[in-house]
């Protein structure tokens, strides 16, 4: 009786809740829907002129690569005194960098006599770093591969030019990320080490990364399994150097850190609602007032232009230059000073502190910035970054009117140059979709926090 009554109810109630749902929806097509539909008219406009596109995921590698890939991301045995990994830097649980200003170098906690032994720059995110368009690596783009010619041009000259030295370390590798993946490895500061360990001390990139072939694949207890390792992601060889170290690498990155299913690229993609109304007033501030979007464009949200914004520059004391020369200290050409390649935006909420010397604590900060520059170098002291890190280093504001006074001026953008000097209202939009619209937070679940 009980379970009929329930039955003859159901339909009615059923009914009712749909009735409601339908006044609910009228209600909201109604309200706040007409400030949204107008939003998405003027985004659909935007969209078409800038030609806006969603980050499809790139193809995966094959597991056994990836595995590999895996093993060395996490492996100090790659670091001279065998006290630092990739992760210690591009830690996932913090965005995949170290989450300050300047880097730890591999000697810093062990001799902190050596000077600087932290790096001149930022730990830049490894997101969506695996796409063949984009061609450099680095905040300076020292490492270049072109894709149509297969060749690169990094700071190594044996891998260099249209028939290199080191054709047996090129041929394995297939992206500027895999070549990228090999000069922390070989650099002192970062990973390995002045001197008193076979990589330490060995001649040239190139002697370290045999040094650190024969210390994985010969000189330790696991060599054994490392060496089926190798074998078992590259079948059929058995002559393994530093570009099958790169590759694996490199693989590992694109298939563990392409985070690109964001509420923006839902968006683009056709569902209306993934944006919140501040979201789409943000995007529209960053196409429109913010001039944004003439840098940082493409699907990747970055043209990978060197460009200058005039960053406060902030430099660890101890460097032969008191200030960091941007793109021109590969090219030496002059029109390249204090430039750097503009960073594509995804998951950018996860990455602080900011810009190539993390000189900008929060994305607040950097807004600010970009809403007078000029004002903001001027202003720069050393309250404006988190240096809580490093008790005993010093650091050098560049301070030089005329060099600031160029920095600003070599902001392509007239209106930035000038300062977008946004609203309140226009700055908190801004800020949610850089934050919220353009976060992927499948992150949060893979890396559990
Ligand atoms: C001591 C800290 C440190 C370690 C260890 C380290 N990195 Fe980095 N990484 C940095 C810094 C700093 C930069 C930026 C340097 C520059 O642009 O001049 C960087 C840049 C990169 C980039 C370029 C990203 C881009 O957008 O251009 C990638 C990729 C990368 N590192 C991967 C790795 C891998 C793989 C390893 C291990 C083999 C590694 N890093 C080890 C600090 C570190
Ligand atoms: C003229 C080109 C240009 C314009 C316009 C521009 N940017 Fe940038 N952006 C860059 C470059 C180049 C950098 C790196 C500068 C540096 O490291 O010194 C950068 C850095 C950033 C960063 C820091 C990213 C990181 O990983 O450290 C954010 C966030 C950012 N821009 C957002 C914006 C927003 C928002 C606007 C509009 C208000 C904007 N940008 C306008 C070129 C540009």
């Amino acid at each position: 009786m009980n379970i009929q009554t329930t039955g003859v109810y159901q339909v009615p109630i059923g009914e009712m809740l749909k009735n409601f749902l339908k006044v609910l929806l009228l209600f909201n097509f109604l309200n706040p829907s007409i400030a949204q539909s107008d939003l998405d008219e003027a985004l659909r406009e935007i969209i078409i002129k800038n030609d806006l596109k969603p980050l499809d995921t790139p193809a995966r590698s094959p597991k056994d690569l990836t595995r590999l890939g895996a093993m060395l991301f996490s492996n100090k045995l790659l670091s001279g005194p065998e006290s630092k990994s990739c992760a210690d830097c591009h830690h996932p649980r913090l965005g995949t960098t170290d989450g300050i200003a300047f880097s730890l170098g591999v000697e810093a906690q062990t001799n902190p006599d050596i000077t600087p032994n932290i790096t001149k720059r930022n730990s830049p995110p490894v997101f969506n770093l695996g796409y063949d368009d984009i061609p450099f690596m680095f905040w300076d783009g020292r490492v270049h591969y072109d894709k149509e010619s297969k060749v690169f041009t990094t700071p190594e000259p044996a891998l260099n030019g249209d028939n290199p030295k080191r054709e047996d370390i090129t041929k394995v590798m297939t992206s500027a990320l895999a070549a990228q993946t090999i000069f922390p490895i070989a650099n002192h500061l970062e990973m390995r080490g002045t001197s008193g360990n076979p990589i330490a001390d060995a001649k040239g990139n190139l002697g370290a990364w045999q040094e650190v072939l024969k210390r994985l694949l010969k000189n330790n207890p696991r060599s054994d399994r490392y060496m089926a390792q190798f074998k078992k992601a590259y079948p059929g060889e058995t002559n393994f150097n530093i570009g099958h170290v790169g590759e694996a690498l490199g693989s590992f990155l694109k298939d563990s850190f392409t985070l690109v299913d964001t509420p923006y690229d839902r968006y683009l993609k056709g569902d209306s609602s993934a944006l919140k109304p501040s979201e789409k007033r943000g995007l529209i501030v960053f196409a429109g007032r913010g001039k944004c979007i003439k840098c940082h464009n493409g699907r990747h949200l970055s043209n990978f232009e060197f460009k200058t914004v005039a960053t406060p520059q902030l430099t660890p004391e101890g460097y032969p230059e008191p200030y960091d020369q941007g793109r021109f200290e590969v090219t030496g050409v002059k029109s390249d000073l204090f430039k750097f390649r503009t960073p594509a935006l995804r998951n950018v909420a996860l990455t602080s502190p900011y810009m190539h010397n993390g000189s900008l604590r929060t994305l607040e900060d950097v807004i600010d910035h970009y809403n007078d520059p000029s004002l903001s170098i001027e202003n720069y002291d050393l309250t404006g970054a988190d240096l809580s890190m490093y008790p005993a280093q010093n650091f050098v504001i560049d301070r030089d009117a005329r060099r600031n006074k160029l920095r600003v001026n070599l902001i392509s953008i007239g209106e930035v140059r000038r300062g977008i000097n946004l609203t309140e209202e226009e700055k908190k939009d801004l800020i949610s979709f850089l934050k919220r619209g353009l976060l992927d937070y499948r992150f949060h679940r893979q890396w559990g926090y």
